[in-house]
């Protein structure tokens, strides 16, 4: 068994690396000057069992074309089985035709990774579960719930937690909530944006009474940070006693940090599945919690022939 990291991932490759205690195969990932890739893998692979980790996350076209080029670069090099490790699977909001003449460009990118060599594929928490079937090769999708669980244990007072309550951003995002508050035996509340007419402004109604709760909204990405910001404006606006989210995904495209600088929200925990710049890295409202145990004792069940379900039992 080998692992590989493209450079969207390099730090959380590192991590993972260390939890299995094993190197990272020695790669170089290069340009020519016309910004086209190069990669060498500088080990033999020849009848390795391989995991090559790398994020499609911003820019998110070079990242997945160096992702299709380094799986090239192993099946040419007679790697006997190669799982493409996508903590963060971009592209994967546009999971449906939103009108006429538009593209599926999860399918396009599920199809692009198996032409290219992927035999299985290992990522968390999909925009979608349903993306998984995009694949015609075994894909697991875990969650980042445990750790997010894990996280709150460690933060929240007893007394925090007695009025704990968990906030779904939207209706898609329910069974997200309805999980995790199990676990806690919590509440849960779910906003339910609408745009009355085309034209007029979102109105947010929250399902559910947030009065005095400590309000944590579980989301799987976060881009802009408007859906975030703007759904802690209205549960604060209900009475909440505070605001906090924990996001898988921290996208946080411009002008994600000041919004949320700017917003009602008291932190937003995120996972290490994108690296971050400074910007995000200096912003005392956003902390960053782990995936790499998860994703490791994953790697390690598969490689194996372990159930990976388990993991989440
Ligand atoms: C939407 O379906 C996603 O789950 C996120 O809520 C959305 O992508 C967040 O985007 P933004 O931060 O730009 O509002």
């Amino acid at each position: 068994m080998k692992l590989l990291s493209g450079t969207a991932s390099e730090g959380l490759s590192a991590d993972i690396a260390d939890v299995l205690d094993m190197p990272l195969t020695d790669v170089t990932i290069t340009r020519f000057r016309d910004q086209e890739i190069f990669v060498r893998i500088n080990e033999n692979v020849r009848g390795e069992d391989i995991f090559l980790i790398q994020s499609t996350s911003a820019p998110a076209n070079d990242h997945l074309m160096e992702l299709l080029i380094m799986m090239d670069a192993l099946l040419r090099a007679s790697a006997a089985r190669v799982t493409a490790v996508i903590p963060y699977f971009g592209y994967a909001r546009q999971d449906r035709k939103v009108g006429g003449r538009t593209p599926i460009t999860a399918k396009l990118v599920a199809n692009l990774i198996s032409r290219a060599g992927a035999d299985r594929v290992l990522t968390l928490d999909l925009h979608a579960g349903q993306i998984q079937g995009f694949f015609d090769i075994p894909t697991d999708n875990l969650f980042g719930q445990p750790v997010f669980e894990a996280d709150i244990r460690a933060e929240y007072s007893r007394k925090d937690l007695k009025d704990i309550m968990f906030i779904s951003p939207d209706t898609g995002g329910v069974v997200r909530a309805r999980a995790l508050a199990k676990k806690f035996e919590a509440d849960i509340a779910i906003i339910d944006k609408r745009r009355p007419k085309a034209g007029e402004s979102e109105v947010m109604n929250i399902i559910g009474d947030v009065t005095g709760r400590n309000c944590i909204i579980l989301d799987d990405i976060i881009d802009s940070g408007g859906t975030l910001c703007k759904a802690a404006d209205a549960l604060m606006a209900q009475g909440a006693k505070q605001v906090s989210a924990y996001i898988t995904h921290g996208v946080l495209s411009d002008p994600a940090v000041d919004n949320v600088n700017k917003s009602a929200l008291k932190e937003v925990v995120i996972t290490d599945t994108i690296m971050q710049p400074q910007k995000v890295k200096d912003c005392t409202k956003i902390r960053e919690v782990s995936v790499a145990r998860l994703l490791g004792e994953a790697i390690r069940r598969i490689a194996n022939a372990e159930s990976v379900s388990k993991l989440f039992d």
